[in-house]
């Protein structure tokens, strides 16, 4: 059954997952706050892609580069001269539009490396078929670009602005400028890729559809550094590793599709998006690109430093090629909140939400639920806690009816529920309750802790 966003920027903010930012001053816009749930979550996603690409791949090394660089970089990578969106403004509500979006719903393509004027002549053409998201006006002032980089005063004592300093645009400029650290402090030989996870921030114009483009945002990066000969192989080799990724996730395979783009960023020589069909459409979660030596050429020119590899069979020396994966935290969260939320009906007005996440996911591994607060049940109830604890995330909920326990946590996605009985205190059973099926068996207190690590690596509850 599909759910409008809505519905789920509803159920985020109800159920602790995620907050409107600053709300309590009126909110600030497009900036999004991870509550209880969605930080387990978030964290949850972040360790399964650190899991994926770094423990699992003997070829692949972490990193985690400051966020501050120097602003050298952001002019080297082109971020300074060329990211930038066209912006223009509803010439009836003032409402700021990106104008290539606006196009691209009428079915027009605004290709990324058209001059400004050449954008407003295929604007002009099109300016009657578009329509202002807020006001539905059609007048619109031209386009002008927008640099997406954020800036900050950080040590600018002189406060003229002559120095400015970014906030990073993408978490991968932090690898390239420590290749070279790299290679001379880990014996790595290329093929090999350098994997960071990390904010980023982009000053975007749209911020429509919650936490799918947010100004802070969270990414998850690989580059993978190859043989110029090598990348289109290389590249074909991380699209179908990438794909498998999002089926380990537990994503229904049928709304995920690969979209070639068009209109090439700057810095990219093909790409490919994922995209997931959210409830407004198909729309990007993850991109894969093939940079050519783009960068580190880049940071050769602008650093002076030799950023070259030879290679230790054939001695042939060179600029690696970039082969890049590069997800977003934030997307990620709200595709499997799309994905695993669900209402079912189970007749005479009873619905019941359940977040179907694949269990190793989900925010809250076991609930502990003492069936009542007396008769011993607390205290072998926080024994139980305290077994899991030690390796899952648990919750303790003592108020309520059981059923309504058990409903709190199908919506949170809690995959097991284990409650505490009057047979607990005699035989040291409890009960354990599966999310999905609603199915409940006994398992010995003392089995309890193996039961759980076998039926989490079912791909269902
Ligand atoms: N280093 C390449 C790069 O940054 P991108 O396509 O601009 O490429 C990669 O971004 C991913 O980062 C996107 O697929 C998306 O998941 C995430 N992302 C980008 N901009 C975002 C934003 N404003 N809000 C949330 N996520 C964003």
């Amino acid at each position: 059954m599909s759910h409008s966003l809505d519905t789920l920027i509803s159920f985020a903010k109800r159920r602790g997952f995620v907050y409107p930012s600053s709300e309590i001053y009126g909110g600030f816009a497009a900036v999004y706050d991870f509550g209880p749930y969605g930080v387990e979550l978030a964290n949850n996603i972040k360790a399964f892609w650190w899991k994926e690409m770094v423990q699992k791949n003997k070829d692949i090394v972490g990193l985690d580069s400051a966020i501050f660089m120097s602003p050298r970089i952001w002019e080297a990578s082109g971020h300074v001269g060329g990211f930038s969106d066209p912006l223009a403004e509803c010439k009836q509500c003032h409402t700021r539009v990106r104008v290539d979006q606006l196009l691209e719903e009428v079915g027009v393509q605004a290709d990324e490396k058209m001059s400004e004027t050449e954008i407003n002549a295929l604007f002009g053409e099109h300016m009657k078929e578009v329509s202002c998201p807020k006001c539905g006006g059609h007048e619109f002032t031209d386009a002008k670009s927008f640099n997406l980089l954020v800036q900050s005063n950080l040590g600018d004592f002189t406060n003229d602005g002559s120095e400015p300093v970014y906030l990073r645009g993408e978490t991968c400029q932090g690898i390239y400028v420590n290749y070279k650290n790299i290679m001379d402090s880990m014996r790595v030989k290329v093929p090999f890729g350098i994997a960071q996870i990390g904010k980023a921030f982009r000053n975007e114009i749209t911020a429509r559809q919650f936490i799918f483009r947010t100004r802070e945002f969270e990414q998850m990066e690989m580059q993978f550094l190859v043989a110029p000969a090598d990348e289109m192989t290389w590249y074909d080799v991380w699209k179908e590793r990438r794909w498998k990724y999002y089926e380990a996730l537990g994503i229904n395979m049928n709304k995920l599709r690969f979209k070639q783009h068009e209109n090439l960023v700057f810095y990219a020589k093909e790409a490919y998006d994922i995209e997931y069909e959210f409830p407004f459409g198909f729309k990007e979660v993850e991109g894969i690109h093939a940079r050519g030596n783009y960068d580190l050429t880049q940071h050769t020119i602008h650093s002076g430093k030799k950023l070259t590899y030879r290679d230790p069979h054939t001695n042939e020396e060179y600029t690696p090629h970039i082969v890049e994966t590069s997800a977003g935290v934030g997307r990620a969260l709200l595709m499997l909140l799309s994905d695993a939320y669900t209402e079912e009906d189970l007749g005479d007005g009873d619905i019941r939400v359940v977040l179907k996440l694949k269990p190793a996911l989900a925010p809250i591994t076991a609930a502990v639920l003492p069936l009542m607060k007396k008769e011993g049940m607390p205290e072998k109830a926080d024994e139980v806690f305290a077994l899991l604890s030690e390796q899952f995330r648990c919750e303790y909920d003592d108020s309520g009816s059981i059923g309504k326990r058990y409903r709190r946590q199908d919506e949170i996605g809690t995959p097991f529920c284990i409650t505490i009985d009057f047979d607990t205190l005699t035989d040291g059973t409890v009960t354990v309750r599966h999310r999905d099926s609603m199915e409940q068996e006994r398992v010995a207190m003392s089995e309890l802790m193996a039961y759980i690590k076998t039926h989490l690596t079912t791909s269902s509850s």
